[in-house]
């Protein structure tokens, strides 16, 4: 309309382009104040919209297994605490496995173990234990704190607290002055932050024949006493296979199940559930 003003007359174009004027202003403010209002209103709520590009069947995000959960928490715990992680293999040869460990193959504690073989010197791992001897070995000197976690294997008949696999926790502390209040305070420690404050823990003498003195501990927990762990102070023998000499360092170690403590904080009561991966357990965690 503003365009068409110098086909008028000229006497009629001040009072029609006030009007046209007039008119776009209100226009303007009009829509102003619309896109204010929206933007006042809209602000707090999150913009909807429709992502065509997402699959059209929902899914449901996945979730971690409730037995690397346990282990990730534990092995957070450990490391504020000063230990290292580190993985080792799974197939170990018999000498990491026994024999550095002071249980050469005449000794009585190997039946315990009820091995699986692999090629000729390998067995998978009965116990993360395994890893004490490559863990001296790689780091440079002591003092050492170093831990890992995993799988391990035993020839066991499958029931509701037995199964092939399962999964255990080791770590070592080595340092001059090391004592065995030491690893009942890292015990303590641990399995407060794990299982909550309160928690009592019993030191049953025991037999390892790679410490001495051997301890396995107990947690009272939800109202039953559950065995938990082997540990003690690490042997003179295995020190010297770990290349660190027994008169100047000593050493704690400890090993732990990590199916029997998931399956008491998660209540299941079948390790075999644990194994079998089926969605509508799994997604319960
Ligand atoms: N490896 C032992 C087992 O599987 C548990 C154990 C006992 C680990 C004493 C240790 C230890 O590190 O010091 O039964």
């Amino acid at each position: 309309m503003l365009r068409s003003l110098g086909k008028l007359p000229e006497d009629q174009r001040p009072a029609f382009g006030q009007a046209v004027n007039q008119a776009k202003n209100r226009v303007q403010t009009a829509l102003d104040e619309r896109k204010q209002h929206l933007q006042a209103t809209t602000k707090s709520k999150p913009r909807e919209w429709i992502d065509v590009t997402l699959p059209g069947i929902r899914r449901e995000i996945g979730r971690r297994h409730p037995l690397m959960q346990t282990m990730e928490e534990l092995k957070t715990i450990l490391q504020g605490m000063g230990f290292r992680y580190d993985d080792y293999p799974e197939i170990e040869t018999e000498y990491n496995n026994f024999d550095a460990l002071n249980t050469p193959s005449w000794h009585p504690s190997r039946d315990m173990h009820d091995s699986f073989y692999s090629e000729q010197g390998h067995v998978m791992r009965t116990h993360t234990s395994a890893f004490q001897v490559h863990a001296m070995k790689q780091a440079s000197s002591p003092p050492i704190r170093a831990m890992t976690a995993g799988r391990c294997y035993r020839r066991d008949e499958i029931d509701d607290t037995h199964f092939p696999i399962f999964h255990q926790l080791d770590a070592i502390a080595i340092d001059r002055t090391i004592c065995f209040a030491d690893l009942k305070h890292t015990l303590y420690q641990m399995l407060t932050a794990f299982l909550g404050p309160g928690i009592q823990l019993r030191f049953r003498p025991s037999y390892f024949p790679f410490t001495t003195p051997s301890a396995e501990v107990d947690v009272f927990y939800r109202g039953r006493w559950m065995e938990l762990l082997g540990s003690g102070m690490m042997r003179p023998e295995v020190l010297r296979n770990g290349g660190i000499d027994p008169a100047e360092w000593r050493g704690f170690a400890f090993g732990m199940g990590i199916d029997r403590i998931t399956m008491a904080k998660f209540n299941v009561t079948d390790i075999r559930l644990l194994y079998e991966n089926e969605a509508a357990f799994l997604t319960q965690f």
